[in-house]
């Protein structure tokens, strides 16, 4: 198969993209990012080289040139993560979210339309999507494939817009599609606007830990590998038309996981237990703060059995591991850009 990856350059799309390239060396595997600030290639140095490795540096909104790259890889497959993705960018700028995430989806769907129209056997167009389209869960209760969308930032209301794109060109034009919502991804590579890379960054620098509001917001964490072993399975078992729940089955509140982080961090780096835990602040709630999330990701693992492989502890400490260990990956990434985003989000 040859199949377009978009946003491979980012967090969650360059782990998917390392295993495609690594389990399918028969197909061809293009990554489209246009490189945003979260977009790294450095995220994928260690496939760049392989034969059936692709990338193109383009926008998904790009209604001129996306159907020539189509036509150079013959694509059959679309996975599409590219989005604009953090909860707080989208509140100081909801346009750009709309651009990206609704337009960009929308162009995506109209040209993978007419690049198959007249061979659509075996094609599939993929859409990556979150647990935050459904809104917020008091103490009780799962989020499933049938709960009714309610988005409450304009990031989930443009994801949630652009899940109602992709199963429309189903409905109403045949399009081959499946969705997945996911709950929390971590693991190595992720931004640090992120909470447990920020966090992880912050303890290590001796710098605040700024938890938002009470600190009680829950969120359900997936090791990021496991997401896309997830992406894999329903990309290639999946059936057309559905929608697929993923999640870690592993709550946290928010100030219980930054012990965690706390506590794992002082023991790797020789710190007196109980140290860094002193650096945490209460600051400013975000806005519209959704108060829980939690997956029931029954259904895909009883039709594809699916289920996460690494438990928690071992995948916290993992990741603070990665983030140590990688300092120049995270000297990158922490430019004059990210330090005006710190600055403006975090300024009391
Ligand atoms: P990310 O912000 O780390 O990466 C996004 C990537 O998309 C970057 O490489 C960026 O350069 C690229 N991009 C942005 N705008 C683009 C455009 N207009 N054209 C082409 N490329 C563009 O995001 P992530 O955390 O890896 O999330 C990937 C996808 O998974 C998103 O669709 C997100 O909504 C979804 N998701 C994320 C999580 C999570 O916990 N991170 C959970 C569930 C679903
Ligand atoms: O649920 C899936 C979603 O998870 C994805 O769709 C999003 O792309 C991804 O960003 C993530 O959204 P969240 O808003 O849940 O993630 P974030 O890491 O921004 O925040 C996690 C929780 O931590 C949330 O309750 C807000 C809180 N938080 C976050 C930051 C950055 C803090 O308390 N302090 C912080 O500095």
């Amino acid at each position: 198969m040859n199949i377009l990856v978009t946003g491979g350059a980012g967090f969650i799309g360059s782990h998917l993209v390392r295993l495609l390239v690594s389990k399918y060396p028969h197909y061809r595997i293009v990554n489209l990012d246009a490189l945003t600030y979260a977009g790294n290639l450095a995220n994928l140095r260690d496939v760049e080289q392989a034969p059936n490795y692709f990338f193109e540096k383009g926008d998904i909104t790009d209604q001129e040139n996306l159907p020539a790259l189509f036509q150079k890889h013959q694509l059959d497959g679309v996975i599409h993560l590219a989005a604009e993705s953090h909860v707080d960018r989208s509140i100081s700028n909801p346009l750009s979210f709309v651009e990206t995430n609704v337009l960009g989806t929308v162009n995506l769907l109209n040209v993978a339309r007419q690049h198959w129209k007249d061979n659509p056997a075996g094609k599939r167009f993929y859409h990556i999507s979150t647990d935050e389209v459904f809104g917020s869960l008091g103490e009780e209760g799962f989020f499933t494939e049938e709960t009714a969308y309610d988005p409450r930032s304009p990031y989930s209301a443009s994801k949630a817009s652009s899940d109602h794109f992709v199963r429309a060109y189903y409905h109403t034009f045949g399009l081959p599609v499946i969705v997945s919502n996911c709950s929390n991804n971590y693991g190595s590579y992720q931004f640090p606007e992120k909470l447990i890379p920020l966090m992880i960054n912050n303890i290590r620098e001796q710098k605040p830990l700024p938890v938002y509001g009470d600190g009680q917001y829950t969120r359900d964490w997936l090791w990021v590998k496991d997401h896309a072993a997830a992406i894999d399975l329903i990309f290639h078992q999946g059936k057309i038309g559905e929608t697929y729940n993923i999640g870690g089955n592993n709550e946290w509140k928010n100030i219980d996981l930054v012990h965690k982080l706390c506590d794992i961090i002082d023991e790797l780096l020789g710190r007196p237990p109980g140290h860094s835990r002193q650096l945490i602040t209460f600051v400013r709630d975000r806005p519209g703060h959704d108060r829980r999330y939690a997956i029931d990701a029954s259904k895909i693992r009883e039709e594809l059995g699916w289920e996460p492989s690494v438990q928690f502890e071992e995948g916290f400490r993992q990741t603070a591991q990665w983030y140590l260990e990688h300092q120049d990956w995270l000297q990158g990434v922490l430019s004059g850009a990210y330090q005006d985003f710190y600055r403006q989000q975090y300024a009391q």
